[in-house]
């Protein structure tokens, strides 16, 4: 598929990996519309890539909101005439224990509360339900063909400390192959659908950590360093370009090894 022309969908486009996407589809060639739940960082980057010659457009989205989504999927198709992809980059981290014992008394001091929990579902995995069903709804409807992505995590196998963030990308990492399977059934052709499933991002999501937390972290990283969002991004366009890819999620972590760390020990 040729992404020149096309129209790219992106939440979370104020930050991260989502204002990287934004850059480097804009820089070949597609048209963006990107959305933020902080509009302000949404306009940043569209004027970013208008500055360098690029088409961007922008819109305030918060994705946990149904009708805030709907409505900023038609504008994305009014403004540009189509959607062929989408990639819902919106999330959060809410990181904590289910429950955590006092070191003395050994009794519960603090559970993660529902609003911890469910917050980072509302977001991460019902934002994303929202948005992908959106677009296909509206590619499916018209004949545009495309690429819905789902942006799931290495975490996916279970992070402790993140009880919430790790149900939330294990089950979008399983959207690709049942998505797939019902628009096979159904007959709709041309809309795939591939979760990226990155490892440890230079994103402001994880430089905020303190650093004796990112070195533990890097030294499960076989190429020693944090991955750059354009890194990520590049895999998306791709993905977007090769049609064999479809009904799966690929993970791009620089090799992270729990494994052999943990049996070395
Ligand atoms: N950074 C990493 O190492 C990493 C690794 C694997 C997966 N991911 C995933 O990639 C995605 C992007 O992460 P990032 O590191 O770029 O994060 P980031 O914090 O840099 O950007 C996230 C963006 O989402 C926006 N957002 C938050 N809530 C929103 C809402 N309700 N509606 C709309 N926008 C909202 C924020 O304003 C922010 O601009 C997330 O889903 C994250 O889980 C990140």
């Amino acid at each position: 598929m040729d992404i020149r022309g096309k129209t790219v969908v992106i939440t979370g486009a104020g930050s991260g990996i989502g204002a990287a996407a934004a850059r480097v589809f804009a820089q070949r060639g597609a048209r963006v519309h990107l959305g933020d739940i902080e509009l302000s960082l949404a306009e940043q980057t569209a004027r970013d890539i208008a500055d360098h010659g690029g088409e961007a457009s922008s819109a305030q989205v918060d994705v946990s909101d149904e009708q805030s989504v709907t409505v900023f999927m038609k504008g994305a198709a009014e403004t540009w005439g189509a959607v062929h992809s989408v990639i819902p980059c919106a999330g959060i981290i809410r990181d904590g224990l289910m429950i955590n014992t006092d070191r003395e008394t050994g009794k519960v001091k603090k559970v993660m509360s529902l609003e911890q929990f469910q917050s980072v579902l509302d977001i991460n995995l019902t934002g994303t339900f929202l948005t992908i069903r959106e677009a296909a709804s509206l590619m499916a409807d018209n004949g545009w063909e495309g690429v819905l992505f789902t942006i799931s995590s290495v975490n996916r196998c279970g992070q402790v400390g993140q009880l919430n963030y790790s149900t939330t990308k294990a089950s979008v990492g399983l959207w690709p192959k049942i998505l797939a399977g019902e628009f096979h059934m159904k007959g709709i052709k041309g809309i795939r659908v591939v979760g990226i499933a990155p490892g440890f991002v230079g994103t402001p999501m994880l430089k905020n950590m303190n650093q004796d937390a990112l070195d533990a972290i890097l030294k499960d990283v076989h190429i020693g360093r944090l991955i750059d969002p354009e890194e990520i991004a590049d895999l998306m366009v791709y993905v977007m370009s090769n049609e064999a890819i479809d009904g799966t999620t690929i993970e791009i972590t620089g090799g992270v090894t729990y494994g052999p760390r943990q049996r070395a020990k």
